[in-house]
């Protein structure tokens, strides 16, 4: 880890670095077979079409369906790697991951849940039943740097579990974009067809929209949170802005709904112009759009009966609320 040396953008030469990283794969997992988990981010749509391209039938991917994505998000992943000949299996594991979160409020706790559930068990199981001797990450550049940093868990959670994988499960870990970061990333992404909707993609957090539940993340919240954040998508995916957010609160606050008194619940949307995710100041969105936020969510999500919006910088706000 200590030794990876970053590609910087000026420095990319895009078709060499496809090619390369094709024979690299090919020439490490030979006849074997190879696994990744597909979470339709940026990182993780190269490393499948990479690792497609090197080892076509040989790579098996799987979509993790937690029960914490956003709205038709696996049906809508798997849709498109198939239209571009990628095969990629769902799995249902929503079961495992509210089992593992449940009555978890503490941040770190649920973050370390869904680490848990999602290596150790599902994709565990995955290894030993596909025969995998190989698991392909999308672990970038700015993932090594943080977590050399210590400043957060990133997708190198394996290392960072004290996990010799080879050790653990028999399995090597290959990271094909491990030298790049984000912009870098996706522009690999445009050059092997991926589409504009996938490769020009906001950020998402790992641990998706648990990472947008205060308090305890169980089934219904999570719809709450996930409904609020289509409305947040519609409204904000025609501005500029790096990345934006609907989180919901555990407080209630005394609302009022026809005529009569309604302690509902609370949600904060947040918008964020930043460069990296390392420094970010909320946007300066127009009044109307703020309003029209709050109308949309107080009319269409039920039981919310506020809605703020975040004046916070990062730092010393994080841009996600847990
Ligand atoms: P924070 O909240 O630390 O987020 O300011 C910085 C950027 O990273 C994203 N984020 C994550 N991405 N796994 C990821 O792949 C994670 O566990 C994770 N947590 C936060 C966040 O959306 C923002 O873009």
């Amino acid at each position: 880890m200590g030794k990876i040396r970053e590609i910087p953008l000026a420095a990319l030469k895009l078709n060499e670095f496809i090619k390369n990283k094709v024979k690299e794969i090919a020439e490490e997992v030979k006849d074997g077979i190879a696994i990744n988990a597909l979470s339709g981010g940026v990182d993780s749509s190269v490393v499948t079409l990479l690792g497609f391209k090197a080892l076509g039938g040989q790579l098996k991917t799987y979509f993790i369906d937690t029960g914490l994505m956003r709205h038709q998000e696996p049906q809508y992943v798997v849709s498109i790697f198939k239209s571009l000949g990628v095969p990629v299996e769902l799995i249902n594991a929503k079961k495992q991951f509210f089992n593992a979160l449940k009555g978890i409020e503490d941040p770190e706790k649920k973050r370390n849940a869904v680490t848990h559930v999602f290596y150790k068990e599902v994709f565990g199981d995955l290894v030993k039943k596909s025969g995998a001797k190989y698991l392909l990450q999308g672990t970038n550049y700015t993932d090594v740097e943080e977590t050399v940093a210590g400043i957060k868990r990133q997708h190198n959670i394996l290392t960072q579990l004290g996990i010799d994988t080879k050790k653990a499960y028999g399995y090597h870990v290959i990271e094909p974009v491990i030298e790049l970061r984000k912009t870098a990333i996706r522009k690999v992404g445009r050059a092997l067809g991926l589409p504009k909707e996938l490769y020009g993609r906001p950020p998402f957090p790992g641990p998706a929209l648990s990472a947008r539940v205060i308090g305890e993340v169980t089934p219904q919240r999570v719809e709450i949170v996930r409904k609020a954040t289509r409305i947040v998508e519609e409204e904000l995916g025609k501005t500029s802005a790096f990345q934006y957010l609907a989180i919901l609160h555990q407080d209630r606050v005394t609302g009022m709904r026809n005529g009569k008194r309604d302690f509902g619940l609370q949600i904060e949307v947040r918008c964020w112009d930043s460069k990296d995710a390392r420094e970010g100041t909320p946007t300066r969105l127009p009044f109307d759009t703020l309003l029209k936020l709050g109308d949309r969510i107080t009319g269409e999500v039920p039981g919310v009966v506020s809605v703020t919006y975040n004046i916070t910088r990062k730092p010393p706000s994080t841009i996600e609320a847990i």
